[in-house]
């Protein structure tokens, strides 16, 4: 069973003023803030206990706005990580929270749209060697992890922010580990800038060749919204797939009811709480008539 972490932390630097009040992944992204993307990506792999970690000041606000996540039938937990110590910290953090369990780790600006590719990314998972990373086809991978990956999905090589990258397959903030992915963590040196490197726990499982990657096709999104020009892109990619459609992306309460995380009746209760009768709330209404009728 896997448990869930979304870190949310960091000063969100490259998105000041926008950040001085409130945290990255409390910013709108179109229709909702950003954090309901990554935690709907949790909750569409079936991940229903999820650690939150963020700073102590903003972790108040997130908790404000999702609670203990019952109404949504998961539940959330919340840890504070006092500095930005790198991704991999979010592994120590979780450990009480993790116990025996295995865990998939989410960053919090990360914004996923992969459609029925979430089926497959599910078997990759259920055939987990050691951990699993997710990729994506970029122009310009210099900017993150980049793998390199066999036709089977091992990983053959793996390096974080190359200057001559050597694929296009950007390692995205999704990734799947074993048990054993916190001891690793524990054992980690700080990097250069004085992080603990999720590229450098990576690494270790790749030396191990129990490093594999799930590799997203043309056609699926992966954005991450960390600067005001990504956010905006993100903004308007969500914005053109849900008029298009009809249809929400990462609505946490329509994914609560149609994975089975609440009833008919929870759901109903819980649409009815919310204020206002604001397009989210208009189109959660359409969803719990639709699923009626066809009943
Ligand atoms: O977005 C994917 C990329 O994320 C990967 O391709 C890279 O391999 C990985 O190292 C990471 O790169 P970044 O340099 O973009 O990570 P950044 O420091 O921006 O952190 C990503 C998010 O995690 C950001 O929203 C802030 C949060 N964060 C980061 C650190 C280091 C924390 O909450 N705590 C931290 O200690």
């Amino acid at each position: 069973m896997y448990k869930g972490i979304l870190l949310a932390g960091g000063a969100g630097t490259r998105l000041y003023p926008l950040t001085s009040v409130l945290s990255k992944q409390l910013l709108p992204v179109y229709d909702k803030p950003m954090i309901y993307y990554p935690l709907s990506t949790l909750m569409l792999f079936g991940i229903k206990d999820i650690l939150i970690i963020s700073t102590a000041k903003d972790i108040p606000n997130i908790q404000r706005l999702l609670g203990d996540g019952s109404q949504m039938g998961i539940n959330l937990a919340y840890k504070v990580q006092d500095a930005p110590n790198g991704i991999a910290e979010a592994l120590i953090l979780g450990r009480e929270f993790v116990g025996r369990d295995d865990v998939c780790l989410i960053l919090g600006d990360n914004i996923f749209y992969m459609g029925d590719q979430i089926g497959g990314f599910t078997s990759t998972v259920s055939d987990n060697p050691g951990a699993v990373i997710c990729t994506y086809h970029v122009p310009d991978p210099q900017r993150f992890g980049v793998a390199q990956i066999e036709e089977d999905g091992l990983v053959t090589s793996l390096e974080e922010k190359p200057k001559l990258p050597k694929s296009n397959l950007a390692v995205t903030g999704l990734y799947f580990y074993k048990n054993d992915a916190i001891d690793k963590a524990q054992r980690l040196n700080p990097s250069a800038r004085g992080e603990l490197e999720i590229t450098d726990l990576n690494l270790e499982y790749l030396k191990e060749g129990r490093l594999k990657a799930f590799r997203m096709v043309r056609g699926t999104a992966w954005l991450d919204a960390g600067t005001p020009d990504s956010l905006i892109d993100a903004a308007l990619f969500v914005q053109m797939a849900e008029k298009r459609q009809g249809l929400k992306i990462s609505c946490i309460e329509e994914i609560a009811l149609n994975r089975g995380f609440i009833s008919v009746l929870q759901f109903e209760k819980l649409v009815s709480s919310y204020k206002g009768q604001g397009n989210y709330k208009l189109y959660l209404e359409r969803v719990l008539y639709e699923r009626k009728r066809s009943a």
